[in-house]
């Protein structure tokens, strides 16, 4: 059985891994924040020392876009050297890394799906913290799977999904931006891609891009959010030019997902995890 070390695991991925751990053939380890501090290598190192990890999967980072513009210092501290810490760490203990990124190392001017060997140039300091993350990580472990992903979402944490169905259940109008193209990504198809890598224990070491199969914006999520969980309330969710943000945000980040596909053909559209994910609510929440 595959042992593996789940940094972050209060996050959303992190507690989606938990709900998938009983059930599982591989032997969770979940450490949170106040565990294990990515930012302080002594605290790693204590974590891994005698355990026998396979794999590690990181899902501890600093996730507020917006923040990130005024917190630099933070955001590279967790992003970047956070994950350097955990390269070196993984590699010392020859311990395989799952590591998590994300589709705003891109800049968004392309107009056809990012392959992973398109040039980065995030545009806004989450995204530049992240590629500094991902290059860490390269140039300290060979045996890494950075995934980017893009617009996740899950029954956990605070995230577009639950945001916009609370609204809905408030009787919200709401304007929603068509500016962005993207696919959300559920992260329970994401844990079975991770799964899936553990297991197989078999795929070549590099980037992979995962999100769910289609694209679309935040209008179109938001419809589908509410089409799922309460037909008669897509009317409340109207369309909107612009959503003012401090943080630049890439206009389009959909993933190629060729590679992926190779070693991966479990991939939903985005609808369908969608309508699945709303469908859990519903059976926990009403
Ligand atoms: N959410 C998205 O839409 C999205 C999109 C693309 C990529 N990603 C990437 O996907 C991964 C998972 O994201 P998520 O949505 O699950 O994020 P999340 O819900 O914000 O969880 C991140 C977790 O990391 C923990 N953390 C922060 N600093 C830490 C440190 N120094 N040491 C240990 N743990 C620390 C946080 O703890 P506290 O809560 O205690 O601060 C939190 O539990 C991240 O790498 C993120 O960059 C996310």
């Amino acid at each position: 059985m595959k042992k593996v070390i789940v940094l972050g695991s209060n996050g959303q991925l992190g507690k989606t891994i938990k709900d998938f751990s009983e059930t599982e053939a591989v032997q969770f380890v979940f450490f949170s924040r106040s565990e294990v501090d990515i930012t302080n290598k002594n605290s790693l190192i204590t974590a891994f020392d005698n355990s026998n990890f396979d794999y590690c999967i990181n899902c501890a980072a600093y996730t507020n876009v917006e923040a990130a513009e005024t917190n630099i210092e933070d955001a590279f501290l967790i992003n970047a050297e956070g994950a350097k810490n955990i390269a070196e760490v993984c590699n010392s203990f020859q311990v395989k890394l799952i590591h998590i990124s994300t589709d705003y190392v891109f800049d968004g001017d392309k107009d056809a799906p990012y392959t992973v060997s398109d040039d980065t140039n995030p545009i806004n300091q989450y995204g530049k913290s992240k590629l500094k993350g991902e290059l860490n990580i390269q140039e300290h472990l060979k045996m890494h799977y950075i995934i980017r992903v893009s617009w996740l979402y899950s029954l956990h944490g605070k995230n577009f999904v639950k945001t916009i169905i609370d609204k809905i259940k408030n009787d919200a109008t709401l304007n929603i931006t068509t500016e962005e193209k993207g696919t959300p990504t559920s992260c329970i198809d994401l844990v079975a891609f991770i799964l899936h890598i553990i297991k197989g224990d078999n795929m070549p070491y590099g980037i992979y891009n995962f999100s769910a199969n289609g694209s679309t914006t935040w209008y179109g999520f938001a419809k589908e959010i509410a089409r799922n969980y309460s037909a008669e309330k897509i009317e409340n969710i109207n369309p909107s030019a612009h959503f003012k943000t401090i943080a630049k945000r890439p206009k389009y980040s959909v993933f190629d997902l060729t590679k992926t596909q190779q070693y991966y053909k479990v991939l939903n559209t985005w609808q369908e995890s969608v309508g699945a994910l709303v469908e859990k609510y519903k059976m926990e929440n009403n």
